[in-house]
């Protein structure tokens, strides 16, 4: 069975038919982990390789956000004064439903969608955030084309105009690489960003076409829109590992935050092992940047994703 619902995830796991056919041609085995904790994507392997991190100290119980996989950012990005919500929102600690899935009938993609509105909420964050609104998150895996592609889908099911849903949203892909030190990321230069992780957050342009990272890393860039010719890639030792391709055309996501704790956040964080900042770097697309982040009018959806292709 391609993919099957347990208890508290769903597991996709794709094996490509033995007697390869014109549509099948260079799929390899697939598979993916999502926890209904988040709609928490933990796993994604393709061809036998994990794409993902997924921090070994990870709770997964549902107590805590998961740390790793890609936890979805919704409605608040971070945290400041006089913020609604604890740091990024709710929807990475709300139990999600299964709303439905779907195989090809060649079994080389699976889908599930997942569903989270305000009456799933617990109260406390309801009273917080009390704007009515139904969030479907679609996770599809392919084998055939190497891919992961996660959408979100926000409706505002607010009755009166008075009710603008006005919101930050970010998928928070923890990637797994072979060694930090190997490790960059393009797709940003001459971009604006501003640097979380230090005291001097004056805006400033990323001058090179390559992003390494060589310190703890929080930066935020803004409104790197997407165009063919500007995928996000991360690179090992120089060659391509993983592409991000951001969909949807105009509402694409436009942000892109590039993050490693390093050393000192590393050791600071119980749910996260000293050393495992060598293994990972989050490079997260969403709509962070107040105020130009997005407001949905009453009855309307937004939409935004991305597609992680595997570069074999
Ligand atoms: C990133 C933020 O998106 O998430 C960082 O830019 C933050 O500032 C990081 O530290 C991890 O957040 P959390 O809440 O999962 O520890």
């Amino acid at each position: 069975m391609p993919i099957e619902t347990l208890q508290d995830k769903v597991v996709i796991s794709l094996t490509p038919p033995a007697l390869a056919t014109p549509t099948t041609t260079g799929a390899v085995p697939a598979t993916c982990t999502i926890y209904l904790h988040g709609a928490t994507v933990t796993s994604w392997t393709v061809n036998g390789r994990e794409m993902l991190f997924l921090s070994s100290k990870a709770i997964l119980d549902g107590s805590k956000p998961i740390r790793g996989g890609i936890p979805l950012v919704f409605p608040q990005f971070g945290t400041y004064p006089g913020a609604p919500l604890p740091q990024h929102g709710f929807a990475r600690t709300s139990t999600w439903r299964v709303l439905r899935t779907d195989v090809s009938p060649d079994e080389t993609k699976a889908t599930v969608v997942f569903v989270l509105t305000s009456s799933d909420l617990s109260l406390a964050a309801r009273t917080a955030w009390p704007t009515p609104f139904r969030l479907e998150y679609t996770v599809t895996v392919d084998a055939v084309h190497h891919t992961l592609a996660t959408d979100l889908a926000a409706t505002n099911l607010a009755t009166t105009t008075e009710f603008d849903m006005p919101f930050t949203w970010l998928l928070h892909t923890y990637l797994r690489v072979d060694a930090i030190e190997k490790t960059e990321i393009r797709g940003l230069e001459g971009h604006l960003y501003v640097n979380k992780a230090i005291a001097d957050r004056d805006p400033t342009t990323q001058a090179f076409p390559a992003l390494p990272i060589k310190e703890e890393t929080d930066r935020v860039y803004q409104n790197v829109v997407p165009a063919a010719e500007s995928h996000l890639h991360v690179l090992s030792g120089g060659r391509p590992a993983v592409e991000i391709v951001r969909t949807h055309g105009e509402t694409a996501f436009r942000d892109v935050v590039v993050w490693n704790p390093w050393v000192d956040k590393a050791k600071a964080m119980a749910d996260f092992g000293d050393d495992e900042y060598r293994h990972m770097v989050c490079v997260e697309v969403g709509d962070v940047v107040v105020p130009n982040a997005v407001s949905v009018a009453p009855g309307e959806t937004r939409r935004a994703g991305q597609v992680l292709r595997a570069l074999l």
